[in-house]
């Protein structure tokens, strides 16, 4: 079993196994937004990086490319899993991609980017000690008045202390229908209904849950990811400590989240900060 400091890579050989990459290669096929939390967090910085460098790390097969190009031409890519790389590779063979892990940024430069995404709740899969780091790499790269979006997965949300099988999504109102629709899902697909069981059989001693923050299995990629889950106070607080300023939070729906309002329905937090001008 891995220790609560090794989740990282533990996460990394998940993403950079077939199975990942297949699951990837899909959401590239059904290129469009994750939610209209990202297409809000998008559209309003659009017009200020119109035209303007930007980095899609933890690109993956490349679900972001074709929203990131149609906003500009200088546009890089970047996956710590060489996999998820190879897979970017072939399917947009004229972009420029690297292997790079978000913890350590080391060659790039230092603000070159009006624009650093890092979608999809990558930030989770990195140990909590590791979030301030990340974000002080995506700050380093990005130029002084540019942007960082990225998303994280909601303590209070629903995919919080899932398991497999289940009989309700743990934080979420009973739904007869939802509850059909997922278990046949898994069903459906036997294989991976026994390996998800099987991982989270092993990974769900994992959980430490913190109140304000938590660490544990996510039913994605079978329950073999292990990664972080914040919550509102949380974020702004790691925002905060890392400099970071302008700081809007869309939820899922697309609606900003304002400080004193209740945040227990979102899943995932997509965050817009600014890198504070020189
Ligand atoms: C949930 S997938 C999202 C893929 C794609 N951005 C999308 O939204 O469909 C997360 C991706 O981030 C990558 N990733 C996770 N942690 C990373 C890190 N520390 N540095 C770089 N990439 C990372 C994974 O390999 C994986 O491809």
């Amino acid at each position: 079993m891995t220790t609560r400091e090794d989740v990282s890579e533990a996460n990394r050989s998940i993403f950079d196994g077939i199975s990942a990459v297949s699951d990837y290669h899909k959401g590239f096929r059904s290129t469009g937004f994750l939610d209209a939390g990202e297409r809000a967090a998008l559209l309003s910085v659009a017009d200020a990086v119109r035209g303007q460098p930007a980095l899609d790390l933890g690109v993956g097969a490349g679900r972001t490319t074709t929203l990131l190009r149609l906003l500009t031409d200088h546009y890089d890519a970047a996956d710590y899993a060489p996999r998820m790389v190879a897979e970017f590779h072939h399917n947009f063979p004229e972009l420029p991609v690297r292997v790079a892990d978000a913890r350590d940024l080391g060659d790039y430069p230092d603000d070159v980017y009006a624009l650093t995404l890092f979608s999809n709740n990558a930030i989770d899969a990195v140990g909590r000690a590791e979030r301030p780091r990340v974000l002080r790499e995506l700050a380093r790269v990005t130029r002084p008045g540019g942007y960082l979006i990225f998303s994280t997965l909601h303590r209070g949300g629903p995919s919080y202390a899932e398991r497999p099988l289940q009989l309700r999504r743990p934080t979420r109102r009973f739904s007869l229908r939802q509850i059909v629709i997922d278990n046949m899902r898994l069903l459906a697909r036997p294989g991976r209904a026994l390996r998800a069981i099987r991982s989270w059989r092993a990974n769900r001693a994992r959980i430490d849950d913190h109140g304000s923050w938590a660490v544990g299995p996510l039913a994605a990629h079978e329950f073999g990811l292990i990664v972080h889950f914040t919550t509102y106070e949380d974020l702004i607080d790691l925002l905060h400590s890392t400099g970071l300023s302008d700081v809007v939070v869309f939820d899922e729906s697309g609606l900003p989240i304002a400080a004193d309002a209740d945040a227990a329905g979102a899943d995932s937090f997509t965050v817009v900060a600014r890198v504070p001008a020189a």
